[in-house]
């Protein structure tokens, strides 16, 4: 059996270039490697953590399925899938939470962070945390030790989690198995250079400090209209750039080859203006873009052909979650 890669993006928002370059370029290139057999999922139950809006969740998981698909994945080689059709990985996360200790949870960063937040506020410790975002991290490890996968790519941030997963199923090999299993051990695979891509104020892009740079929302025009508003000092036309510090710069290496990368950052310290500079990032950026943007767009205008594709994913998925729930229920005493 190939080892398996398997990675999942939470269905709250619509892709933008810090997903692309984090988690969807690296994951479909990861896919072509015939080395690997790779896994992917839209990650809808966890998308009910942060999201009470069902419109949003509904809207967010037919985007990201389009944008992986235009992106190049190809569903006849990889297992993709909508996590909340399949239901083992409900049933998996009630087991391991059983094994899970509870000061394991206390320390993931998301949890202390709202903690530490309400305490900031003077608020209860608890205000606000619900279940599903403490036990978060348990869900994820079902994701991943389901389907045994070995490497998972994610971004920094996720990093803590894909440990936890190991914790977790080491302690249920410890207790239900042995060395071997039922769980493979699995690692988390950060792409060094682009993990965090900074967003249009240099802090790393993401959706809640509304710095982003849409994917394919918006099309070039959109893509044009956010590069112009990337920030960055106020040094005129020939005055040396600190290409090392800029936002810019880390963008662009993202999408350029290294020889070509050191040639603008060269440029940017000799003077290069910042206005030409995003004129030369988002000629980079659209080159890239383009053809799948246009992919991008015949698929969203075909929901239901998505649904049918991810109606197969979990075929195939399910093939091996459902005869391994049922070996993990024998392990606990269920079965048998
Ligand atoms: N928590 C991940 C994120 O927000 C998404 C995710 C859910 C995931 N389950 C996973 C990633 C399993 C990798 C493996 O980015």
């Amino acid at each position: 059996m190939k080892p398996r890669v398997l990675t999942g993006i939470t269905t709250t928002g619509i892709p933008h270039l810090g997903n692309y370059v984090g988690a969807i370029r690296p994951t479909v290139r990861a896919s072509q490697d015939d080395r690997f057999d790779s896994f992917l999922f839209l990650a809808d139950l966890h998308a009910l953590v942060k999201c009470d809006e069902p419109a949003r969740v509904r809207r967010s998981r037919l985007h990201i399925a389009a944008s992986w698909l235009a992106a190049g994945l190809d569903p006849g080689r990889v297992t993709l899938y909508r996590q909340s059709d399949i239901p083992e990985i409900p049933e998996l996360t009630w087991m391991l939470g059983c094994v899970t200790a509870k000061g394991l949870m206390n320390r993931a960063h998301a949890y202390k962070a709202a903690v530490e937040r309400n305490h900031a506020a003077g608020d209860d410790p608890d205000a606000g945390i619900s279940m599903g975002l403490y036990s978060y991290p348990v869900l994820m490890a079902a994701d991943i030790l389901l389907f045994n996968a070995a490497f998972v790519p994610v971004g920094r941030d996720q990093i803590q989690h894909v440990e936890m997963a190991r914790d977790i199923a080491q302690r249920f090999n410890r207790v239900f198995g042995d060395a071997k299993g039922p769980f493979v051990l699995p690692q988390a695979q950060v792409e060094e250079h682009v993990a965090t891509l900074p967003g249009l104020d240099g802090r790393k892009m993401s959706k809640s400090y509304d710095n982003t740079i849409m994917l394919f929302e918006g099309g070039a025009k959109k893509l044009q209209a956010s590069i112009r508003r990337i920030v960055t000092d106020s040094r005129v036309p020939g005055e040396p750039k600190d290409a090392e510090n800029s936002q810019l710069y880390a963008i662009y290496r993202a999408f350029a080859a290294a020889d070509e990368a050191a040639r603008f950052r060269a440029e940017l310290e000799d003077g290069l203006g910042w206005g030409a500079a995003k004129d030369r990032l988002y000629q980079l950026i659209e080159s890239e873009l383009a053809p799948m943007r246009e992919r991008y767009e015949t698929l969203i205008a075909r929901p239901d052909d998505i649904d049918d594709i991810l109606l197969d994913g979990a075929r195939k998925a399910r093939a091996i979650a459902v005869p391994f729930m049922e070996q993990l229920r024998a392990a606990v005493g269920l079965r048998g």
